[in-house]
Formats: C-alpha cells, sequence, structure tokens
C-alpha cells in the first residue's frame, strides 16, 4: 500500500505560465508499472464498497424519513406522520446562546419592550432605584440602540405604568391597562395611552371597558385587541376587547369594544404574554385564578389559589373565537414574549412556584414552531428573572431587565417583588431544519422531551 500513497508512475503538468514539465521520474519505474495496477484494483474496489454502503445508508435513511411507520426511531419534517406511542425531538433542541448586552440605564421590571427599527424601545416598568431601594412606577420611555448599546430619553408618558399591556399597529403602539402603584395592593386601571412613533408623542386613547391589571395584548389585521389581566378583586378574565384605529373621527376617538362571551379565551389568564404571527394571536400561559378543593385561598392565596399554565390559544380574527394549541414545556406566567420570523415564538423566562412560595424566576427559554405545533427548548437565559421582557432586533432576541427569584418566604405581605434587574442579554441562534427525531420510548411511560398538541390528540 506503501506504493499507492507514493504515486504509481510519473506525469506532467502545466506550469503557470503554460509550459509543460515533466514530473521528476521515480528511479525503478518498470517495477513499479505493476505495483500501480494493483493500486487502481484496490482504489476501485475501496470506492465500489463505499458507494454500496452508501446506497445501502441512502435507501435506509431514505426509508425511514418517508415512512416512519417500523418500531425504533425515524427522522421526519411532517410530525402529522408520527405514529401512536412515539415521542419527537427537535434537532433544533438546546441551540442557542444568551451573552451579555449593554445593561439599561435603569433598573425596569414589568415594563413593555418592543422592537422599531435597530431599536428597542422600554416603556414604563418597575424601578428599584428610588431613596434607600424604593421602587417607583416609571413613566419613561427610552429607546436603546441594539449596535451602540446606548439610551436616548424620548417623549415622557403622560402618566407612570407598569403591569399593562402593550401592542403596536401602523406607527403606534398602544399602552393598555396596567397600574400607576408600586404597593402590594394596587388596583387596575383602564386608560390606554397611544405613543406615535414617527412624532415622538403621547395621547390618551379610548378607555378600555373594564380595568385590567396584567392583561395581554396584541395587533393583527389593522386592529388591536387586549384580553385576559386581572379584575378590581384579582380574579382572572377571560374576556377580549378590541379597537379598531380606523373607525375614529374628527370629532371621536375610535372605541374599545368588548367582544361577546363567545370570543373569551378558553381559561382565563393574568400575567399572559401575547404575540401576533401572520394572522393569528397566540395568548401563552400565565396564572388562572381556580377554587382549589384541598386548600383553604384565606391562607396564601396566591399559592393555593392561582395556577400557573402551560396552555396556549389561537384567536382567529375572522372568526374571533379561540382555538386550543400545544401546551408550553414549563408553566410560565409573567415572562418575555418575542414573534420571530419564520411563524415562530420565543419565550424567555417567567414566575412559577414550588407550592409553597411563588416568585421563582426561571431561566427556562422555548421556541414555537406554529407550522408544527410544538414548543422546543432552547438554550437557557444565564440569569433566572421574570417579569422581563424581549425585542427581536437586527437579527437577535434581546432581554432586558425583570425580576430575580423573591426571598424563600411565602409572598403575602412581603416586599421583595419591588426588586428590578437593569441586565440585557441578546441571544444569537443558528438557522436549524423543521426536522424531528420521532422515536419509541424504551418505556412508553417515560417522560416526553417535548410535547406536541397533535401527539398528544391522537
Ligand atoms: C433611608 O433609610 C434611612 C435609614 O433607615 C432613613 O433614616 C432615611 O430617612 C431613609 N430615607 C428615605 C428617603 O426614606
Ligand atoms: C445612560 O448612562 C450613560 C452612562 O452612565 C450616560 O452617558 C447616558 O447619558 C445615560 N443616558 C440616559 C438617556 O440617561
Ligand atoms: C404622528 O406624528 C407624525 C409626525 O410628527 C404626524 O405627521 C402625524 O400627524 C401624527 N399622527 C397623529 C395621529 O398624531
Ligand atoms: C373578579 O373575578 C372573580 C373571579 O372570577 C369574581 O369572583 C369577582 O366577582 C370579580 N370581581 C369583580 C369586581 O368583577
Ligand atoms: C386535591 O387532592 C386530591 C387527592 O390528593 C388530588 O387528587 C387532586 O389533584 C387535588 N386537587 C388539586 C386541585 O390540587
Ligand atoms: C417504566 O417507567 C415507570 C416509571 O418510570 C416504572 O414505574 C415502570 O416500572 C417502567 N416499566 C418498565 C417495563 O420498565
Amino acid at each position: 500500500m506503501g506504493d499507492c500513497l507514493n504515486g504509481g508512475k510519473a506525469g506532467s503538468f502545466t506550469n503557470l505560465d503554460g509550459t509543460e514539465q515533466k514530473m521528476m521520474s521515480a528511479p525503478a519505474q518498470t517495477t513499479r508499472s505493476r505495483g500501480a495496477g494493483v493500486c487502481w484494483f484496490l482504489y476501485l474496489g475501496l470506492l465500489t464498497c463505499i458507494a454500496v454502503v452508501a446506497f445501502i445508508l441512502g435507501c435506509y435513511s431514505v426509508d425511514r424519513v418517508r415512512n416512519p411507520d417500523y418500531p425504533e426511531s425515524a427522522l421526519t419534517s411532517n410530525l402529522g406522520s408520527v405514529p401512536d406511542g412515539y415521542s419527537v425531538f427537535s434537532l433544533g433542541t438546546g441551540l442557542g446562546y444568551w451573552s451579555q448586552a449593554t445593561a439599561m440605564n435603569h433598573s425596569r421590571s414589568d415594563h413593555g419592550v418592543l422592537a422599531v427599527g435597530k431599536y428597542a424601545y422600554l416603556i414604563g416598568g418597575l424601578s428599584d432605584e428610588g431613596p434607600n431601594g424604593t421602587a417607583s412606577v416609571l413613566d419613561s420611555l427610552m429607546r436603546y440602540d441594539t449596535e451602540t448599546g446606548t439610551m436616548t430619553e424620548m417623549a415622557t408618558m403622560l402618566a407612570p405604568r407598569y403591569r399593562f399591556a402593550y401592542a403596536v399597529l401602523d406607527g403606534f403602539i398602544y399602552v393598555m391597562g396596567g397600574t400607576d402603584s408600586a404597593s402590594a395592593d394596587a388596583g387596575p386601571l383602564d386608560t390606554v395611552m397611544v405613543y406615535n412613533i414617527s412624532g415622538d408623542s403621547w395621547a390618551y386613547g379610548d378607555k378600555l371597558a373594564r380595568p385590567r391589571i396584567d392583561p395581554c395584548g396584541a395587533a393583527v389585521q389593522g386592529k388591536v385587541y387586549v384580553f385576559g389581566g386581572y379584575n378590581e378583586s384579582f380574579g382572572s378574565l377571560a374576556t377580549v376587547e378590541e379597537l379598531d384605529p380606523t373607525a375614529a373621527t374628527p370629532t371621536s376617538p375610535a372605541l374599545w369594544v368588548p367582544l361577546p362571551p363567545s370570543s373569551n379565551l378558553a381559561v382565563s389568564r393574568g400575567d399572559c404574554r401575547a404575540v401576533a404571527v401572520d394572522t393569528t394571536i397566540y395568548a401563552v400561559g400565565g396564572t388562572e385564578y381556580y377554587i382549589n378543593p384541598n386548600k383553604s385561598c384565606d391562607g396564601d392565596l396566591w399559592v393555593n389559589c392561582y395556577r400557573f399554565l402551560r396552555s396556549v390559544e389561537a384567536f382567529n380574527p375572522l372568526t374571533k373565537t379561540w382555538s386550543p394549541r400545544a401546551n408550553m414545556v414549563n408553566a410560565r406566567g409573567d415572562f418575555g414574549i418575542e414573534a420571530l420570523p419564520g411563524g415562530r415564538i420565543i419565550v424567555a423566562g417567567g414566575e412559577r412556584g414550588n407550592g409553597v412560595v411563588n416568585q421563582q424566576a426561571m431561566y427556562e427559554v422555548e421556541e414555537y414552531v406554529a407550522a408544527d405545533d410544538i414548543w422546543i427548548t432552547k438554550a437557557p437565559l444565564p440569569e433566572a428573572r421574570f417579569r422581563d421582557d424581549l425585542a427581536f432586533v437586527n437579527g437577535r432576541v434581546y432581554a432586558f431587565g425583570g425580576a430575580p427569584t423573591c426571598d424563600q418566604t411565602p409572598d403575602s405581605g412581603d416586599d421583595c417583588y419591588r426588586v428590578a434587574l437593569r441586565t440585557v442579554f441578546a441571544y444569537f441562534d443558528v438557522q436549524y431544519p423543521r426536522l424531528y427525531a420521532a422515536y419509541k420510548p424504551a418505556n412508553e411511560s417515560a417522560p416526553r422531551a417535548v410535547t406536541s398538541r397533535r401527539l398528544l390528540r391522537r
């Protein structure tokens, strides 16, 4: 084989200047020529072997991709073809990388963040930078330049706000409901502030039909929607209101229209989040008030009688009805959310409870692929947080502020929730195909790596 590696016979090559040149001949050329023949034979044999193995592997994998009707595992891009009893695992699972970006000038939690051009607009929120670290509700609107990390103060809001829903439509940002009080018993507001992005100016819009704190909102097909949130006694809400900004007349602003009960969310939810993807609004996670048969709500109300939701609902603006979608992998309330290109949604951080205390900040990040109705676990945040928000700017996702885990004490009467973060993280991901490994778990009762409504429905 040494001969093969040294080359069989002398050849010639063309110089860069076009003249031909003989290669230096090996001394024992005649004895080498037979060796060269053997080499050719070995090369051909090896190539044939590789081709046969590749062909077999090719047949095998093509068969597996097209027809996952067999007992172990398959790669598929069509989750609808995955048979009963199989788990699915996205090839994008765990991908992505968070790195620290320039921190905000002020701590902010329970704020709103919107992407406009290369900027992220940071709206209101709660800051803990008052005297002696006291909390104050911000009326500041800041523009964060994602290229330089510099911040510019924009027109001040008409009043301080946090725990509101927001949406952007046709160059205007709508800040809906929320509250202006940093006290634990802050009540819901019905006010709406509208920001003109190009004019850098604020105005009040029509009031909501009912006050809402911690609602969610989004805009789709020329209309703004606000839904969910909590009422005056912190019951979670399922009702939906709609605003058509084009209905404004010179004498009257556009008015909020409460939609009928047939348009209610299936699950009432406060501290929920929403985004629009194409022509659909997704209402994601949040916290639901419920009557716990096993525990008294008079004890620790929020631990005993509220539950964090994994559930997701999709709103069709034509029929004005919601339909269920795949659950998130993790239940969470008060998290960051953003719509991504390609019909995807990213959620990061959020609040969860452990049955004894709530206000546990989360690291977990998930991405939803609308076309496949599936949630995929992605690289976690470097620092756990809830009441954070995300913006997709310049091809990256930025996570702004939020709050860290509270003291390990029951949260009733505790004011550690008034802590806010200044940190910002930027998320980098690689493009990955919509390709899934479908596999039969060795033990059917083993937990699924990811869930899909399609799979669970079967
Ligand atoms: C800050 O705390 C100190 C010590 O408790 C107190 O003396 C002071 O009055 C506080 N300042 C404000 C503005 O609350
Ligand atoms: C933000 O902080 C930086 C550095 O401290 C400062 O130069 C800048 O003026 C601040 N920007 C605003 C809008 O406060
Ligand atoms: C928004 O601002 C732009 C630019 O100043 C202005 O031309 C426009 O009239 C404003 N729109 C409203 C509804 O105020
Ligand atoms: C708030 O919601 C709760 C739970 O649905 C309900 O019991 C309560 O009457 C509502 N309060 C108000 C003021 O609407
Ligand atoms: C109440 O307790 C029963 C029995 O332990 C349990 O099956 C049920 O899931 C509990 N319900 C709730 C809402 O926790
Ligand atoms: C499958 O897993 C469950 C829970 O992990 C266990 O109880 C059960 O014995 C396992 N079954 C087999 C056949 O290993």
